[in-house]
């Protein structure tokens, strides 16, 4: 740790101790080839000490064409630290499911190391890979050689950003539909929505292949696709009891965690009753070998997930129940047209999708994206009576009367 000495950073120097890999000691190693890392760690060693972030606010820089993939940042000791007054961030997208070769990522490594700080965050909560601090000079021709080698920039800003997906059927026995396709399929068909923000605030798409959801689609995409079926789970009956020779407490681990007590286990046969099974893959996951999902797949389409900003945070609730997931994928584009379509017009603002779902009602959003309202959208029925009736109900009642 020769760097010691030279960086001043007592504070962060305690966090290359203990066992997880330090960030401390991995910019120190990127130091050694970037002067920009040596000032970055002198000044968060600074944040440290203060207790505030020394970063101005905002910062808007891109590159032609593109309304969005680049955060602009500044430091706010610009004369101490000119090593990073500016100190950019290119969002680049990521490979459907972060599947790369090392060819792959040396390119990725060749063209930083000659345009930025040499550091990375593998990956953005998003998903991109994050390109981290370089300045507004050096963004054009990071973007020009980032597109030879066939990468383009994720999205920022109010438009469509970056979809990403959970591994699925690459690597997954459990994906009911594949998860890399449409996700790359979305990421391409929508490339000028995600490059030219267009709308009233930003919207993303995440896709699970099940409904374990290892992206978490559900709370931290405004659209989220999880695969399911709807027809019988498939059980190999002689994995069943092998289960249980190896150990597992069927009746107890498995059909009395069953939230619609749909299963039975007599110790010979397993028996689901699938009319009832909500598809929680509580059992699958208990007895990987013995059950997996059916073979009339497909996916259920959520809606609405933000964080609290600004009427509290929302997980995505039910949109369509199931949707064949078949490639061209032109009924999942339509619907996400005419969401686009409403809220573009009729959102406020800095108005996620799911607050503006809120604010109109469902049932008027449902009628102006065309989708008829069906038991699954809702936990329960409502318990207040403020019931809005449309006006024609009125007519037919006083042509009644008359
Ligand atoms: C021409 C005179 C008035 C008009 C046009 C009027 C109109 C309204 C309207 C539109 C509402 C809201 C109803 C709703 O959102 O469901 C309301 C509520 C209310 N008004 Fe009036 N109002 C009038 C006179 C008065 C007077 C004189 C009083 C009291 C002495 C009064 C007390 C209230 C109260 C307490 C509420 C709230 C009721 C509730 O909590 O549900 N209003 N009024
Ligand atoms: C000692 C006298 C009073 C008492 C103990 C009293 C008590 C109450 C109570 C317990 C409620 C129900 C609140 C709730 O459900 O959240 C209420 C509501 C109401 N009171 Fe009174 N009240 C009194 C006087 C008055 C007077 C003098 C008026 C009008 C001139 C009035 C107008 C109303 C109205 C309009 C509401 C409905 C408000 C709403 O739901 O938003 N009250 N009152
Ligand atoms: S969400 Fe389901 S399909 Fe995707 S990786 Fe997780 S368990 Fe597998
Ligand atoms: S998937 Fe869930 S609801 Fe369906 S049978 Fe298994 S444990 Fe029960």
């Amino acid at each position: 740790m020769a760097e010691k000495g030279k960086n001043g950073t007592p504070m962060l120097d305690e966090l290359e101790k203990g066992p997880w890999p330090s960030f401390v000691s991995e910019i120190k190693r990127t130091a050694e080839k970037s002067e920009q890392c040596g000032a970055l760690l002198r000044l968060l060693e600074r944040s440290y000490e203060e207790k505030i972030g020394h970063w101005k606010h905002g910062g808007i820089v891109g590159v032609m064409g593109y309304g969005g993939g680049v955060i602009g940042r500044y430091n706010d000791l610009q004369e101490e630290f000119p090593e990073i007054a500016h100190f950019h961030t290119l969002r680049v997208n990521m490979p459907s499911g972060w599947f790369y070769t090392s060819d792959a990522l040396r390119t990725i490594c060749d063209i930083w190391e000659r345009h930025g700080s040499g550091l990375t965050n593998m990956h953005g909560s998003t998903g991109d890979i994050i390109l981290l601090g370089t300045t507004t000079d050096e963004l054009e021709p990071t973007f020009a050689e980032l597109t030879q080698a066939g990468f383009d920039l994720g999205g920022s800003g109010s438009d469509m950003r970056t979809p990403s997906c959970c591994v699925g059927p690459a690597r997954c026995e459990w994906a009911c539909y594949d998860t890399l396709h449409l996700t790359n399929d979305l990421t391409h068909h929508f490339q000028d929505e995600l490059h030219r923000p267009a709308f009233p605030y930003k919207f993303k798409v995440k896709c699970a292949g099940c409904p374990n959801d290892c992206v978490a689609s559900i709370a931290r995409a405004d659209m989220s696709i999880i695969g399911t079926w709807r027809d019988q789970i498939k059980i190999d009956q002689a994995e069943v009891k092998a289960a249980e020779d190896a150990g597992l407490n069927i009746q107890r681990d498995v059909c009395n965690n069953c939230p619609t007590k749909c299963i039975e286990w007599d110790g010979t046969e397993l028996k689901i009753d699938d009319e009832n099974c909500v598809k929680c893959m509580h059992c699958i996951n208990t007895m990987p070998k013995a059950l997996s999902p059916g073979d009339d797949r497909g996916a259920t389409i959520l809606l609405g997930a933000k964080a609290p900003i600004v009427e509290g945070a929302l997980l995505s609730s039910v949109l369509i129940p199931f949707i064949k997931i078949e490639p061209p994928y032109d009924e999942i584009k339509d619907l996400i047209e005419r969401i686009w379509d409403f809220w573009g017009e009729h959102g406020k603002n800095r108005e996620r999708v799911g607050e503006f779902m809120q604010r109109v009602g469902l049932g008027n959003f449902l009628e102006q994206i065309e989708v008829e309202p069906v038991p699954e959208m809702i936990a329960h029925p409502r318990e207040n009576p403020y019931v809005f009736y449309e006006e024609y109900f009125e007519e037919e009642e006083e042509e009644v009367e008359a």
